[in-house]
């Protein structure tokens, strides 16, 4: 019978709800062909690349097991340079995105932006500039941080913050559940991880059709699509590869039960218990 697991570094509530947890030695070691994985591979914390093991999903794609979310997925989805590349190669709305590092050019782009790494989340290092003085700010700001040194940053056209935005979960080419996040007072970043609320909402059809366009076009079998308004429409944020979410995301907290029936998730899971380190 084939079986199902996860494949992450950490124990997240996310992670442990969608099933047995294998780090990827684990799943390498134990997954058969006509297994499944979902990949679940994060960022960093010093935000300067991926979390390592897309070597195991490949090697398990080779094999025969059936590889969601795989190493090109996580690579692109994870990347907001190749996330902005990907989305406008699909003719979706999204802000204009450069690169940016110490060994570039000032980028090519005029003021208000966003300056934020290219391997980032829970908002962290995630600085607006309304002029260039505090672009120069912001760059010595992040002068030693090792992702400005390593793999660099993007500079985003900023989207006139509105205070909220629209996250939609995608599992399978289908919205299984969102909410809007209202930013925490004197806030203009709408990241949980900074105070933001969630509100459940059912999004409008243009916005679950747009969310689901931009998990196509990054190849996601689940992810987070964040969409901010812009002119009275939704423009694309980005696209997290290994978003966290809860019950709140649906009503009846049947987002897992969602998720499982939108991949096709085999009922059964490795016979083992998995085990990851935190
Ligand atoms: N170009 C932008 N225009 C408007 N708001 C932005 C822009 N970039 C980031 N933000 C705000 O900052 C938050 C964090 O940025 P994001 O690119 O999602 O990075 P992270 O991966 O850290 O969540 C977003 O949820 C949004 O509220
Ligand atoms: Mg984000």
């Amino acid at each position: 019978m084939p079986t199902f697991a996860v494949v992450a570094h950490t124990l997240s509530p996310t992670n442990a709800r969608l099933g047995t947890v294998l780090s990827p030695a684990q799943a390498a070691a134990r997954l058969r062909p006509g297994d499944v994985a979902l990949g679940r591979l994060d960022v960093l914390r010093s935000l300067d690349g991926i979390e390592p093991g897309a070597w195991a999903l490949d090697l398990l794609a080779e094999r025969g097991v059936t590889v969601l979310n795989g190493h090109s997925t996580l690579a692109t989805a994870h990347d907001k340079l190749a996330t902005a590349n990907a989305l406008r190669r699909a003719g979706l709305p999204s802000p204009e995105t450069v690169a940016v590092a110490p060994w570039l050019l000032p980028p090519q782009l005029e003021p208000p932006f966003v300056l934020k790494p290219r391997f980032g989340s829970w908002g962290r290092d995630v600085l607006r500039c309304e002029i260039w003085a505090a672009f120069d700010e912001a760059v010595e700001a992040m002068s030693h941080r090792i992702w400005f040194n390593t793999t660099g940053g993007v500079v985003q056209r900023l989207i006139p913050p509105a205070g909220h935005d629209l996250r939609v979960v995608v599992a399978g080419g289908r919205v299984v559940g969102a909410v809007n996040r209202v930013s925490a007072p004197g806030e203009w970043r709408t990241n949980v991880a900074l105070g933001a609320r969630r509100i459940p909402t059912s999004p409008s059809r243009e916005a679950a059709e747009l969310a689901v366009a931009a998990a196509a076009a990054v190849g996601g079998d689940l992810v987070g699509v964040d969409l901010l308004p812009c002119d009275g429409r939704w423009t694309v944020l980005e696209v997290n590869g290994a978003v966290d979410f809860t019950g709140v995301y649906s009503s009846e907290d049947k987002i897992f039960a969602s998720v499982r029936a939108a991949l096709a998730l085999p009922d059964s899971e490795p016979a083992i218990a998995g085990y990851a380190y935190a």
